[in-house]
C-alpha cells in the first residue's frame, strides 16, 4: 500500500505504525532459540516480559479515537480468558500446529459451511477489488480466494500474532499485492476503506466482537460486503455443549457470540447457521448503510 502516514502532532514526524514494523524484526523473534534450556522461572519471566513488551507495541502506534464508536449491547460476563494478551501467548505456541489441527478438525465441520462461504466470496468479491482479512491467522482466507481464482487488486491481511503471520507468510509470500501485518482490531483504526473484508473465526476471541464490526463497517466503500464467519452461541446448550464450551473458553481462549450481537447490523443476505458442538457456526454478510 502506497498510503501515507498519519502525522503524530506532537513531533510533526509520520506516526510508526506497528503494522509498519519491517518482516524481518518478526522474524528475528522467531529466531531467538534459547542456547541452554532456561529454568521455569526464567523462561515465565521471558514470557512475561515478551507479552509486555507486545503490548506495549500494541497500544503506542494508533490513534485512540473511538468517538465514532456506539457503546457495545453487552460486554461478555466471565471474560478474562479473552483478554487480547492471553489469546496471543496462545497463539504465539499454537501457531506452528494450527493447519495440522485444521486437518483433524475438518471432518467435525458441516461440509455445508465451507460450500456456503467459498460461494459468498465468489459472488461478492470482484476481480481488481481491495480486500482486508481481519485475524488473517495462517492464511485460510487467502487460499480460499486463490482457489476462487478471484484476481483481487490487493489483500490486506492483518493479526495481532506474528507466529501465525510467519507460517501465512511461508505459504504466500510469493502472492503479488498481498500484504501480511500485525495488527489489534481492538486498537487500530483504518486509514483507508476496502470493497471487501473477511473475518472467520476470529472476532470470537474478543470481549466486544460488535465493537469489532462496528469498526470494520466503518471500513468499508459504499457498496462494499463483510463476510463473516464465526462461532456463535445457542440459547440453550445441552450438557455436552456446555463442556465444549468450558474447553473452548479455556484453553483456546474464544467464546462463541450471543447472535444479537451481530444481528443489530444490516445485512444484505439472509444469515446461515450451521449446528456446531457448543453452539452454531454462523455466516453473515453485513453491508455498510448510509451513515456509518
Ligand atoms: C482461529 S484463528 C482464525 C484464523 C483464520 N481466519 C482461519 O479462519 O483459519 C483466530 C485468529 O485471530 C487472531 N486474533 C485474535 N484476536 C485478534 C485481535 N484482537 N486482532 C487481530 N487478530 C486477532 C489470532 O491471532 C488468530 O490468528
Amino acid at each position: 500500500m502506497n498510503e501515507k502516514p498519519p502525522i503524530d502532532q506532537k513531533s510533526g514526524q509520520p506516526k510508526t505504525f506497528i503494522e509498519q514494523r519491517p518482516p524481518s524484526q518478526e522474524r528475528d523473534v522467531e529466531r531467538r532459540e534459547p542456547l541452554e534450556k532456561p529454568s521455569t522461572k526464567e523462561s515465565e519471566r521471558a514470557t512475561e516480559t515478551k507479552i509486555a513488551e507486545i503490548k506495549q507495541l500494541l497500544q503506542e502506534p494508533f490513534v485512540q479515537n473511538n468517538t465514532m464508536l456506539p457503546e457495545p449491547t453487552a460486554v461478555r460476563t466471565n471474560s478474562s480468558n479473552l483478554e487480547v494478551h492471553n489469546v496471543h501467548k496462545f497463539y504465539s505456541w499454537f501457531a506452528k500446529y494450527y493447519d495440522l489441527s485444521r486437518k483433524i478438525w475438518n471432518p467435525f465441520f458441516p461440509a455445508s459451511v465451507e460450500k456456503e462461504f467459498n460461494g459468498l466470496l465468489s459472488k461478492y468479491i470482484k476481480d481488481g477489488a481491495e480486500i482486508l482479512d481481519v485475524g488473517v491467522g495462517t492464511g485460510i482466507n487467502i487460499e480460499r480466494v486463490l482457489n476462487d481464482n478471484i484476481a483481487f487488486g490487493s489483500y490486506e491481511g492483518i493479526d495481532v500474532n506474528p507466529e501465525m503471520l510467519t507460517e501465512a507468510r511461508h505459504k504466500f509470500d510469493h502472492i503479488k499485492n498481498l500484504t501480511l501485518r500485525i495488527g489489534d482490531i481492538t486498537q487500530m483504526e483504518f486509514t483507508k476503506q476496502y470493497d471487501s473484508i473477511i473475518s472467520t473465526l476470529a472476532l470470537s476471541h474478543l470481549k466486544e466482537p460488535d465493537k469489532a464490526i462496528q469498526k470494520l463497517l466503518t471500513a468499508l466503500k459504499p457498496g462494499g460486503k463483510i463476510l463473516y464467519l464465526d462461532n456463535f452461541a445457542v440459547p440453550k446448550p445441552r450438557l455436552r455443549d456446555k463442556a465444549a464450551l468450558w474447553v473452548y473458553r479455556n484453553l483456546f481462549h474464544f467464546s462463541p457470540i450471543p447472535t444479537e450481537m451481530a444481528e443489530k447490523f444490516p445485512v444484505s443476505e439472509e444469515e446461515k447457521h450451521f449446528p456446531f458442538l457448543g453452539g452454531q457456526l454462523s455466516i453473515y454478510v453485513f453491508q455498510k448503510n448510509p451513515g456509518i
